[in-house]
């Protein structure tokens, strides 16, 4: 990213907007917003624009990215866009065989299972996603001041797709994996982690605003376990960002025993689900900002336990160093849309 002149400082820029600002803990007008997963899902538009063509392919296609990384901006009138991939599309880029089966998530045609295997995981070359690259350059030029956020999956979460085969509740072959054959594991780690960074480059060099790195499963493993197993290979790709000045998310789901060691990595905000209040949060992430942690199953709820829960977050937000209204984990499919306008509007209201 080039330096601003104090100029391009004063006007409409996404580095000023009030999402960039509370990553950075400066002070805002009202609280930012937006959601995890608002792209695609829960938006009638979405389903009708998505008919027919697989979740892939959508994900290849750099006009069907745009359309619906803007849908929700548009609908909602969120703080931040967040681009319309998934964490295994760098998988599909290089060519291991993965699809995202409807309804169940990401299936592996050969899961991982021994060395020879980590020869199929070659690092990740700009041609090899010039689709992301076209697109978030499109979604830039069309947002203005409204900020895109760039993605990747964390290597944890990545391996334990591609070792199950497809979602697990329990991790069991990821797991065994771990504490069985730790070369192996570190091994392939190692290669996701530089993947992952190599994907998240790509968007930042196309003009992202900010990035976040996923571990929505991490919660699965013990502090101690998460110290030694993950955060190297996590800390890695944070590593590899230093030298670029956009705000850096961190998220996981469960991961109220790990909300230090999140941080820690190289997080400039992170990501709280529903089961820790903001404030406990704040306490012990250090000099960073929060991002949370409306439970998405609140959305289903009367309009005065929703209108409640947003001002208890908003309040327990207030002792962080900055705060970023989300949901505690992605929009669930059948959420009602009037649902997550309604959000925006009272997160904007009350915290104005
Ligand atoms: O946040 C957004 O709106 C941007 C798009 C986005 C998708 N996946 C699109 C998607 C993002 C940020 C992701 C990340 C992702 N993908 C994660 C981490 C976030 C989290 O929720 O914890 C994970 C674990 C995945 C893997 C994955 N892909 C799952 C578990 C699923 C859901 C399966 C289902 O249908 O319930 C997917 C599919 C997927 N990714 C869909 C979308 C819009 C649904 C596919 C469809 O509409 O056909």
């Amino acid at each position: 990213m080039t330096a601003m002149t104090p100029a391009e400082g004063r006007t409409a820029a996404p580095a000023d907007s009030a999402f960039v600002r509370a990553c950075r803990g400066l002070p805002v007008d009202r609280t930012p917003v937006w959601f995890m997963r608002q792209a695609g899902r829960s938006l009638p538009e979405y389903r009708a624009l998505r008919e027919g063509v697989a979740m892939l392919d959508a994900c290849s296609r750099p006009d069907m990215i745009t359309e619906i990384t803007l849908q929700p901006v548009r609908r909602h009138g969120v703080d931040a866009a967040v681009f319309f991939s998934d964490i295994v599309v760098p998988l599909h880029a290089i060519g291991l065989g993965v699809e995202i089966v409807p309804g169940t998530g990401p299936v592996i045609e050969k899961p991982i299972t021994g060395e020879a295997d980590l020869d199929r995981l070659r690092d990740l070359a700009p041609e090899d996603v010039w689709y992301v690259t076209e697109a978030v350059r499109t979604l830039v030029a069309e947002l203005g001041a409204t900020p895109l956020i760039g993605f990747a999956g964390a290597p944890f979460t990545v391996a334990s797709y591609l070792i199950e085969g497809g979602p697990s509740r329990t991790y069991t072959k990821t797991k065994a994996l771990m504490y069985g054959r730790p070369e192996l594991w570190h091994a392939l780690c190692a290669r996701l982690a530089a993947i992952t960074l190599s994907f998240l480059r790509v968007q930042i060099a196309a003009g992202a605003s900010a990035i976040q790195l996923f571990d929505s499963w991490a919660g699965a493993l013990s502090a101690r376990d998460y110290e030694r197993f993950v955060a190297p290979h996590s800390r890695a790709v944070f590593a590899g960002l230093s030298d670029v000045d956009i705000p850096k998310i961190h998220f996981g789901v469960g991961t109220s025993h790990l909300l230090e060691a999140i941080g820690e990595v190289g997080a400039d905000v992170v990501g709280v689900d529903w089961r820790t209040p903001l404030d406990a949060a704040a306490a012990r992430v250090g000099d960073r900002s929060v991002q949370g942690n409306l439970d998405p199953t609140v959305l289903f709820a009367p309009v005065e336990v929703l209108d409640a829960e947003i001002r208890r977050i908003l309040a327990e937000g207030k002792a962080a160093r900055g705060h970023v209204f989300n949901l505690g984990h992605g929009v669930m499919p059948d959420t009602d849309p009037d649902a997550l306008t309604r959000t925006v509007a009272l997160v904007h209201e009350y915290s104005s």
